[in-house]
Order: structure tokens, then C-alpha cells, then sequence
């Protein structure tokens, strides 16, 4: 059995809207649901698992319902940092199996990336999505900046995917404020990284800017 846990647990503060920015609706589709129906797409019988605030079980079951009449989703309260809500979203997961952590905010991946991500895990335990950096970087120190080479550095994406032992026993790690993605957390646990190519337009809706942008992907898609 597969598993894609959907993170739709966060509050989106920097997105500045009244709901969170998963639940917007994006050309008349709420966020979320555009992912799902990719994993759908790509895997009828993956298991879904959708972690979400405590305060939107409701309205998330009856809206993904309506989009997804026929489907057996598991839902569960997310935690107050990412690493909590996948460590609930964790307990869903019955059997071993290959496990895609996705950002609800990333509408729009593809069968394309998830099917690389798969591959990749089940040859080398986990996959991570990632993108060359466009733009010039500088590091910044207490005395100004200086350039660095932007070829040293990836962007990261999602959905990380993994094989279920080793999500079980990294995330049994204390949580650190150095855990901004699932890769640190195995990474912390002495695993090596395994990145795939991800994809340019799977950008991760955070900001009012990004709205817009994200306006113009569903346009062209
Ligand atoms: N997420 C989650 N549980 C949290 C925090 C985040 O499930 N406690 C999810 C978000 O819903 C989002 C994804 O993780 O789909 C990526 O996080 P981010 O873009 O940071 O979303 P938010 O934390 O909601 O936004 P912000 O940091 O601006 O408040
Ligand atoms: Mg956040």
C-alpha cells in the first residue's frame, strides 16, 4: 500500500487571508484539492491522508466529498509545526509502504514527478524533489554580504517521499528548529539524501504574490 499525507494543518499567516490558503479557491477549486487529484490520478487506490486544524474537520470532509465522492480518506488534527502534523499524520499509516509527504499549499505537481519520486524511493529509501537556483545568492554576516556560488545550492520541494521505517524512526527524533522539511528530519537520523528533479511551476503558495502567480499556472495549465 502507498500513502500520500496531505499537510493542510498550517494557518497560512503569511498568505494574510482569512482562511487558510489551502482552503482558497483557486479558479473555483479549492487548493487542496488539485494535488489530491493528481495522487488520484496517478494511484487510485493510494491511501490518502489529510492532516488538517482541528476547527476545518468538518468542512473539509464535506468538501472533499463533494470532489471525491467515491474515495476512503483518513483525516487527522495536524500539530502546531509542521514536524507535529506529520508526525500525525504518521499514525495513519498501517503497513509499510512507500509514504509521499505533500505540502496542501503546492497544487501543482504532476504524474510525471510523483512517479520519479516513487521510483527513486523504493531504490534508495527516499526521494526529494529539488530545483536549480535562478538568482544570484549572497550570504549575509554581521560585517555586510558576499557573493556565493548558486550552482552549491538546490531548491527543495514536495511531495518527499519515503519508505515508512525510515519516516517511523526519524520522526521519533526531539524536534529541532532546524527541521523545515522531512529531509532534515531523516537526514538528523543519519540517512543519506536522495534528490530527484523536481519541477519549475510546483511552487509553494505562501505569500499574496504568490496567489497571483499561482492565478497564471492554472491559466497555462
Ligand atoms: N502545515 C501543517 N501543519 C503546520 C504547519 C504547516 O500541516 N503546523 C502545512 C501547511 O498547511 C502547508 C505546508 O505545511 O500546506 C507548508 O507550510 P507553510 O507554507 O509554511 O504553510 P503555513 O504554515 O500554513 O503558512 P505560514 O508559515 O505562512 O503561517
Ligand atoms: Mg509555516
Amino acid at each position: 500500500m502507498n500513502y500520500a499525507i496531505i499537510l493542510a494543518g498550517g494557518k497560512g499567516q503569511r498568505m494574510e487571508s482569512d482562511r487558510p490558503k489551502q482552503f482558497m479557491l483557486l479558479q473555483g477549486r479549492p487548493v487542496i484539492v488539485y494535488s489530491i487529484d493528481c495522487f488520484l490520478r496517478f494511484q487510485k487506490d493510494i491511501q490518502l491522508i489529510i492532516v488538517h486544524p482541528s476547527e476545518f474537520e468538518q468542512e473539509i470532509r464535506l468538501m472533499l466529498n463533494k470532489y471525491f465522492p467515491s474515495n476512503n480518506f483518513k483525516f487527522i488534527e495536524g500539530g502546531d509545526t509542521r514536524f507535529q502534523s506529520v508526525k500525525q499524520g504518521l499514525k495513519c499509516v498501517e503497513k509499510e509502504g512507500i509514504v509521499f509527504i505533500h505540502d496542501a499549499a503546492r497544487p501543482f505537481i504532476d504524474s510525471h514527478l510523483l512517479n520519479r519520486c516513487l521510483e527513486q524511493a523504493l531504490h534508495h529509501g527516499n526521494a526529494i524533489p529539488a530545483i536549480r537556483v535562478k538568482d544570484s545568492l549572497r550570504k549575509t554576516h554581521r560585517k555586510g554580504s558576499e557573493a556565493v556560488d548558486r550552482n552549491l545550492f538546490l531548491v527543495i520541494q514536495t511531495p518527499q517521499t519515503f519508505q515508512y521505517n525510515i519516516l517511523q524512526k526519524s520522526f521519533e527524533q526531539t524536534e529541532s528548529t532546524s527541521f523545515t522539511d522531512d529531509a532534515s528530519v531523516i537526514e538528523k537520523a543519519g540517512y543519506t539524501i536522495h534528490i530527484v528533479e523536481g519541477l519549475e511551476k510546483n511552487i509553494k503558495i505562501t505569500t499574496p504574490f504568490d496567489w497571483l502567480l499561482a492565478a497564471c499556472i492554472v491559466h497555462e495549465n
